[in-house]
């Protein structure tokens, strides 16, 4: 099958999340089991150059409709690792996506509305003829719209849409006049309910909602999110149009690139390992703490990597280095903040806590050191108020790094409970899980987790070991890729 991604990230050459992780792990597995793949993404100025091979002009003289008139741009071709990219450069607007980030400004709306009119524009006029066209969040949520209303007139009315929702909590949207913009009448055809008409503001037409109702299959990132999603309040605003388009709506589990995440072959780390050889994990412990000038002594150090955003429970995760302290243990924390308060707040911690033996606070993304503390740590944290799968519990577990984590989402489908989990015999538990979102609940999970550490080191290798033998690799979640394109192919 020829498969188009159309997506905001694809890592290693743009991310600032797991939605990275996710577009280059899927295609790439698409492609060993014999499909074909294009990936499209924005040009950014300040994506990650060094893992192009062979950037070049791949269409020159592509035209995007735009507004009253058409915006000129140049796709360029190239390999990441072997697979194939296409990133599309407006000439003029083209600060669109120079501006030395990814998001986080506020005409993103716009900006993402004008990636998937130009993504679309240019498979039409260089006759990509995808089977599947697979779109990822918000910013390809007008993709599907676009395509159903104007280019099936324009020789693409084989191709089919695989929508996935990878976070619910933002949802693109703006004023009507988004729809003049990508050339769609504003008469209250698309504002009506049963189409792209924001729920919660007047007169606002919303991405993720066109992106559910026109595309063929829509799902998110694990079976536990799509239960929340559709019944619980995790849909955020969104459960009556996954309701009305149930049919179609599913989940399916994300995997991990183990060719990229995997302790014996990872390039990053001192020391490779696996479940046969444990032990060695220590030099990989013994290189963390040289690195992050912490003491070296007999104590466990536990670990989070990730955004530090309200979705995580930032609140939690500073109670786990005050708790992980008070218990003689050390902390390391890799975090990318995402608003300028929750920046500010973790500086002031690390002012505080910067000479102490005990404690690394790395603010800031750091894809190296990620590994490192992936390999070096003993436990990790992910305290999540939401999260639709996570990927870093899945990255802890195949490290051998026991994930304590709050029982929500895709934590729910990957993280088995050692002493209270009721689906899994003892020997295939891998972790701790708590379920309420405050200290206590938090502090009982990590206690039960170092209690083990400190009282009986053998039954808590043999944990991180049963973690490790897990097999959440791509090969699964691709099959079930491929069993909903076959269904929803023309
Ligand atoms: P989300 O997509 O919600 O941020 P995930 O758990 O799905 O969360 O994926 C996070 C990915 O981003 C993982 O690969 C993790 O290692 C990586 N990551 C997150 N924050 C950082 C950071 N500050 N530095 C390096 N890698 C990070
Ligand atoms: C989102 C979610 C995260 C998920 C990732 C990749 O950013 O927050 O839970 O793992 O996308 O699908």
């Amino acid at each position: 099958m020829y498969i188009v991604q159309v997506a905001s990230e694809c890592a290693p050459v743009v991310k600032a999340g797991g939605l990275g992780d996710v577009v280059f792990g899927l295609s790439r597995e698409l492609e060993n089991q014999g499909h074909i793949v294009d990936i499209i993404l924005p040009k950014y100025d300040c994506m990650r150059y060094d893992h192009i091979w062979g950037l070049h002009e791949d269409y020159n003289d592509l035209w995007v409709p735009w507004g009253n008139s058409s915006i000129h741009c140049t796709v360029f071709g190239g390999k990441v690792h072997g697979h194939n990219c296409f990133f599309i450069e407006p000439h003029s607007n083209d600060n669109f996506f120079n501006r030395g980030k990814y998001y986080g400004d506020n005409d993103d709306n716009l900006r993402f509305a004008f990636f998937s009119r130009a993504a679309l524009e240019y498979m039409c006029v260089s006759n990509k003829r995808p089977e599947i066209i697979h779109c990822h969040d918000w910013q390809t949520g007008l993709l599907p719209v676009m395509l159903f209303e104007q280019y099936k007139y324009r020789g693409m009315d084989s191709q089919r849409v695989c929508y996935t929702i990878h976070n619910f909590k933002h949802q693109g949207g703006g004023s009507v006049d988004i729809l003049r913009a990508i050339q769609l009448n504003n008469d209250g055809y698309y504002l009506s309910p049963d189409r792209l008409k924001d729920n919660s503001i007047p007169n606002h037409i919303n991405f993720m909602k066109g992106g559910i109702v026109y595309s063929n299959a829509v799902n998110t990132v694990s079976p536990h999110h799509a239960w929340e999603a559709r019944f619980g309040t995790e849909g955020y605003g969104l459960g009556h149009s996954l309701y009305v388009h149930q049919d179609k709506f599913g989940g399916i589990l994300n995997g991990l690139d183990y060719r990229i995440w995997n302790p014996e072959v990872d390039d990053y780390i001192s020391m490779p390992y696996g479940p046969d050889d444990f032990e060695l994990k220590a030099y990989n412990k013994k290189g963390l703490r040289e690195r992050l000038w912490l003491e070296e002594k007999d104590r466990p150090i536990i670990a989070y990597v990730g955004r530090l955003d309200d979705q995580k429970g930032v609140g939690l995760v500073h109670h786990a280095l005050e708790y992980a302290l008070r218990r003689s243990a050390q902390f390391v924390l890799l975090g990318s903040a995402t608003s300028g308060q929750i920046n500010a707040q973790f500086w002031q911690i690390k002012h505080r806590l910067n000479d102490h033996p005990d404690v690394h606070l790395e603010l800031g993304f750091d894809e190296e050191l990620s590994h490192l503390i992936y390999a070096g740590a003993d436990m990790m944290v992910v305290p999540s108020n939401y999260e639709p799968c996570g990927l870093t519990q899945m990255i802890a577990l195949k490290y051998g790094t026991v994930p304590i984590v709050r029982g929500v989402g895709g934590l729910v489908n990957t993280v088995f409970d050692y002493d209270y989990d009721e689906l899994h015999p003892p020997e295939e538990r891998n972790g701790f899980v708590f379920h309420q979102t405050d200290a206590p609940a938090l502090e009982s999970a990590m206690h039960r987790a170092l209690e083990l550490w400190y009282t009986d080191r053998k039954a808590f290798n043999k944990l991180a070991i049963q973690g490790m033998r897990y097999d959440y690799s791509w090969k699964h979640p691709v099959e079930k890729y491929v069993e909903v394109y076959e269904r929803i192919k023309a």
